[in-house]
């Protein structure tokens, strides 16, 4: 397929592009604003490959959109502003972009008559106690990241009803892997542990994600974008659910880091106790999880480990500032 990749230069995007190049023979044009995290090393093994090309922009623009999506047939949308603590201190952009941008490319496909999945999230179902969303699920979202994520879904759904735009919706529970922004739990904790730095657990640590491998998310949205019925949306949970406390203490271990390292700080405002969403839609396209969090973890943990050469500019760049303003307190390492 000719793919236009949006975002395709942040963690799930970049990960996506190189399985659907490498493992589809797909021909990619990755069109990205490279904000903080979007980071153009995440796709340096593609560069120079016939078939992918790299274009600077942001979906809000609309010129940049139809320089982009030429010769396209199908658009994949993953950019956004993705951090709820940041959607907390600085919503602006998490408006701009889900909200402008989502419209940007909904016109770009409409007039052209293209295929669009739009990438979302648990999260704009809310928090639930017990049991698992399904994609009737009503909409609850609580921070000002999953409501602009809300927004864009809702507007997808229009453009499907209105103008038959044949799009579908894939929402991801919580991903890990390589190439995260160490702003997430996860690459937080181990570049921290790494570093003999403190592990801040938000509260009591006692609140659940459904943790879900990004390559396993990359193979659905694959199914989703070939197989999917217009119109519909697919929820992607992954196989395991578990408590902050549990990953973090696992991380502790896998590092050898001490585990007074655990330092349990001010909870974050709104926090959403418990993800979890129910997948039978997506596995009757065939999807299956093949990584669950114990070995996903180990090899997170290693790949990180090994790719100081991916982190290390992070770690000594703008990451400290926003890490001073959110944990009140500086980065260590470097
Ligand atoms: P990320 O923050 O690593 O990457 C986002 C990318 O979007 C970056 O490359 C950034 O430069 C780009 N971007 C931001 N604003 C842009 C704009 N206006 N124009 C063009 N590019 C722009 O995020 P991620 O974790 O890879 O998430 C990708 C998508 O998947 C998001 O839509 C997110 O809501 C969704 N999602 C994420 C998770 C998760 O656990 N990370 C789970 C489910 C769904
Ligand atoms: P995060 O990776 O920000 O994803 P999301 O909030 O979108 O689920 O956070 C995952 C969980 O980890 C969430 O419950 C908040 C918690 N958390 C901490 O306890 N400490 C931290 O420093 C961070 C970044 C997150």
């Amino acid at each position: 397929m000719r793919l236009l990749i949006c975002g395709g230069a942040g963690f799930i995007g970049s990960n996506f592009a190189r399985a659907r190049v490498r493992e589809h023979g797909d021909e990619v044009v990755v069109l990205d604003k490279l904000t903080y995290a979007g980071r153009e090393e995440n796709l340096r093994d593609l560069a120079g490959e016939p078939g992918f090309r790299f274009v600077r922009g942001a979906i809000e623009d609309r010129a940049a959109v139809e320089g982009a999506v030429e010769g396209a047939e199908a658009i994949v949308n993953f950019a956004a502003e993705t951090h709820v603590d940041r959607s907390i201190t600085e919503p602006d952009a998490f408006v701009q972009t889900s909200a402008l941008g989502t419209y940007t490319l909904l016109e770009a496909a409409r007039s052209r008559e293209l295929r669009y999945v739009q990438i979302s999230t648990d999260e704009v179902y809310g928090s639930i106690e017990e049991g698992s969303f399904t994609e009737d699920s009503p909409l609850c979202p609580s921070s000002p990241y999953s409501a602009s994520k809300a927004g864009a879904d809702l507007l997808v759904q229009s453009y499907f009803h209105t103008y038959g735009l044949p799009a579908t919706i894939c929402r991801g529970s919580n991903n890990f892997g390589p190439f995260q922004y160490p702003e997430k739990l996860i690459p937080l904790m181990v570049l921290n542990a790494l570093h003999g730095e403190p592990l801040p657990v938000y509260g009591d640590g006692q609140q659940v994600r459904n943790w879900l491998h990004v390559g396993d998310f990359g193979r659905a949205i694959g199914l989703v974008l070939e197989g999917g019925a217009h119109g519909e949306v697919y929820n992607v949970g992954g196989p395991d659910e578990c408590p902050n406390m549990e990953i973090v203490e696992r991380i502790v271990e896998l590092t050898g880091a001490g585990p007074e390292l655990i330092e349990h700080v001010r909870d974050r405002p709104g926090h959403d106790r418990r993800y979890s969403l129910s997948s039978d839609k997506v596995r009757a396209l065939g999807w299956e999880p093949r990584l669950g969090i114990r070995e996903g973890l180990e090899q997170t943990v290693a790949w990180y480990r090994e790719n100081s050469w991916w982190w290390e500019p992070i770690r000594s760049g703008d990451y400290r500032a926003y890490y001073e303003r959110q944990y009140g307190r500086a980065l260590i390492g470097e």
